[in-house]
Formats: structure tokens, C-alpha cells, sequence
């Protein structure tokens, strides 16, 4: 099989990921936004087709016809280059198009993609992988949206019964690793998205990562010792926030025994990981806990000196981490609408590090960054802390 076949290859079995995600769902979930920050499941599947045809169809397939363009308005998620659009907070008001026509232009899309990889230049191959991992990011998006959307109903529907995180118990200790001038950020072979990069050398103090995430269990505690109601804890701006939103739990618990999941309502494990928490919350809890969250480069480096040691590191968890989301120095976005994608995001956002069981196979890296604001909690986030 040649390069340009598993390409081609691999981006169609993704779009097909995608289309199977919202097999589980009644027609009526797929226009649902449970918020401003969300998307209904049918504008992740429309946008993502809208990138393909942006990005590569429109400029470098010849003869090929464009959608309408106020399908392209209602389906450009934030690239002010290509230019207006619908805005964020409404797209659940966005009934049509229909689904089926949705479909129909996600396979035109495809077929277009078939013609245009026949014999792609290398620009275009980037550009396809490109489309492929954002693909793959809304598929996880589109699930967490999801689970956000579907946890505001009373009758707290059911994704799907094998859709939450399975996880054995988690594992209990302290791993080291000695004060070095180290370098972190992407290298060698291999996709990666612009952030990642350029890699560099970071000064790191001798300090100490936790082998494992934090349980539900050591969450409860906090909660327990008044966690919530203890300002002495919290970043102001948190504070503030946990007063104006009455938060006195992780994000979808109920009660003290049970949690909403993908899965419907669940008994809440103790023993599993605590999640969908604000990075205030986290680093509330750090802070109670006489530790605190790590660096991002802590975090990479602590996994390339101890490797599988550093237990749920991928597939469990997005891990909070103490750094904000800025430019790695010498950082430079590639010209036009695509150096949009991460490079003007730079702000008032905390990095992630890690991947989580909604991730796509294939689409997790050590040097992946990750990045929410630090009020968001829908997402799934989880803590690992350091010391
Ligand atoms: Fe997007």
C-alpha cells in the first residue's frame, strides 16, 4: 500500500468514526447545545466537513463545486480570515441543515478528498493530516458536549452503556525526578499541531510527580474538610466563581454516591479517578492537599524519565497543569487562515497534558498541549499533582 493509499485510507475511516458516533442518538439529540461553550453533535459532524472543503477542496480541487455559502457561514467555528459566521452560542438554533444533508455533503467531501489525494503535493498532504487530527478532536468534543447537553435533563438519558471510562484502581505513590536542564516540546518524525513546537530547554527544580491520578476518594475529602467553603483555598477569580455558580462538587456529581456519565447515572467509584473539574477546582485542591499541580514540562519530562511508572498518563484523564497556554518561545504560526487554529488562543487558558478515554486511538502524544479556560469543567479533566 503506498503512502498516498493510507492516507486517503486512514482520513475515510475517521470520517466514518465520526458518523458512527451519533448512531446511538434520537434525532432530536443531534441539534442539542447545552451551553454557549457546546455544539450540537450535528454541527461537530458539519464543521468538520466544512474544514475538508475550506481548507482543500475550495483551493485546490479544480471544477469543484462550493456548498452554499451560508452553510459556510453557519459551519466556520472562529477562522476570521475565511471569514463572518454564525455565532457560537446559537448553533443549536441551526435546525437545518438536515441531517441527511449533512451526510450527503460529508460524502461528496469525500469523494472530492478521494480525487484530490490521487497524486497530492506534499502541502496538501499536511493539509489532509491536518483535517484528519481536527477531525478527531471533534469527535471527542462532540462526546463531551454531548454528556454536557445530556446532563441537564431530567430524564438523564444513556449515550451509550459502554461509552464511560473503565479503569482499573489507581495506584498510590510518589515518583522523583532530579533538578535538570531538560528540553520538551515535539521532534522528530510524526504529526504534531504547531504548539508543540519549537522544542526547547526549560530549567526544572528536583520535584516530585504523583504515580497516578486523583481518586474520588481523596476528592471527597476535600470536599469533606470544607474544600468549597474555605476562600484561604481558591484563586480569587475561582472563589468568585464557585459563589456565582454554587459549585460544591465536581461538575457532574450527584449527590454524594452517584455521577452522570455517558453511561447514564452511575454509582460513583470511589476508587476512580475524580473529573470534569475546573482548574480552579484542581488547584483548590492541590493547595488543600499540601501539594500543587505540576508544570507542563514536569509533566513531560516525569513521563520520558519514568514511562509506564507514570500511571493513566494517556486514556484516562486530561491532567490540568500549572502552566498557561503561551507560545513556546521561538513559536511560529504558519501564514493564513489555518495559523488560526491554536496560535490565537494563547490566552487566559491553562494547558492539559495527557489524553482521555473519549480520545480518538491513534490521536494522543506525549507533547500534545491540550488547552481550556480554567473555568471550564465540562470537559474530561482530571488531576495529577506534584510536589
Ligand atoms: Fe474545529
Amino acid at each position: 500500500m503506498t503512502t498516498r493509499d493510507l492516507l486517503l485510507n486512514t482520513l475515510l475511516e475517521v470520517r466514518r468514526r465520526s458518523e458512527a458516533l451519533i448512531q446511538p442518538l434520537e434525532p432530536e439529540d443531534l441539534g442539542l447545545q447545552g451551553m454557549a461553550d457546546a455544539s450540537p453533535p450535528k454541527w461537530h459532524l458539519a464543521h468538520t466537513n466544512w474544514f475538508f472543503e475550506t481548507f482543500l477542496l475550495q483551493p485546490h480541487l479544480r471544477g469543484h463545486q462550493p456548498c452554499d455559502p451560508r452553510w459556510s457561514f453557519q459551519f466556520n467555528s472562529y477562522y476570521d480570515t475565511v471569514g463572518a459566521r454564525h455565532p457560537r452560542p446559537q448553533r443549536g438554533l441551526l435546525s437545518r441543515p438536515a441531517i441527511q444533508d449533512v451526510l450527503a455533503w460529508r460524502e461528496s467531501v469525500d469523494l472530492g478528498l478521494a480525487t484530490l489525494l490521487n497524486d497530492p503535493a506534499a502541502e496538501l498532504v499536511e493539509l489532509a493530516e491536518l483535517g484528519l487530527q481536527h477531525e478527531q478532536q471533534h469527535q471527542e468534543l462532540l462526546l463531551m458536549d454531548l454528556l454536557d447537553g445530556f446532563s441537564r435533563q431530567p430524564l438523564e438519558p444513556c449515550y451509550s452503556a459502554d461509552a464511560d471510562l473503565v479503569i482499573e484502581p489507581l495506584s498510590n505513590g510518589w515518583l522523583t525526578c532530579e533538578a535538570a536542564l531538560v528540553e520538551i516540546g515535539h521532534h522528530g518524525p510524526g504529526f504534531h499541531f504547531d504548539n508543540e513546537t519549537p522544542r526547547h530547554r526549560v530549567w526544572l527544580d528536583r520535584f516530585q510527580l504523583q504515580n497516578d491520578l486523583v481518586s474520588n476518594r481523596h476528592y471527597q475529602a476535600f470536599i469533606s474538610d470544607g474544600g468549597y467553603k474555605r476562600p484561604e483555598l481558591w484563586m480569587s477569580e475561582g472563589w468568585s466563581l464557585c459563589q456565582q455558580n454554587g459549585w460544591e462538587a465536581p461538575c457532574y456529581w450527584r449527590g454524594d454516591d452517584n455521577e452522570f456519565t455517558l453511561a447514564g447515572l452511575r454509582p460513583l467509584d470511589p476508587e476512580a479517578p475524580v473529573r470534569h473539574l475546573s482548574w480552579f477546582e484542581a488547584d483548590a485542591f492541590a493547595r488543600w492537599s499540601g501539594a500543587r499541580l505540576p508544570s507542563e514540562a514536569e509533566w513531560e519530562h516525569a513521563l520520558v524519565m519514568h514511562g509506564p511508572a507514570l500511571c493513566h498518563a494517556h486514556g484516562a484523564l486530561w491532567q490540568w497543569t500549572a502552566s498557561p497556554y503561551r507560545p513556546y518561545p521561538g513559536f511560529n504560526p504558519p501564514a493564513g487562515a489555518i495559523g488560526e487554529y491554536n496560535g490565537k488562543f494563547m490566552s487566559s487558558q491553562f494547558v492539559l497534558r495527557g489524553s482521555c478515554w473519549l480520545t480518538p486511538p491513534g490521536h494522543g502524544r506525549d507533547t500534545y498541549r491540550n488547552f481550556f479556560s480554567p473555568a471550564s469543567r465540562w470537559m474530561a479533566s482530571g488531576i495529577r499533582l506534584a510536589r
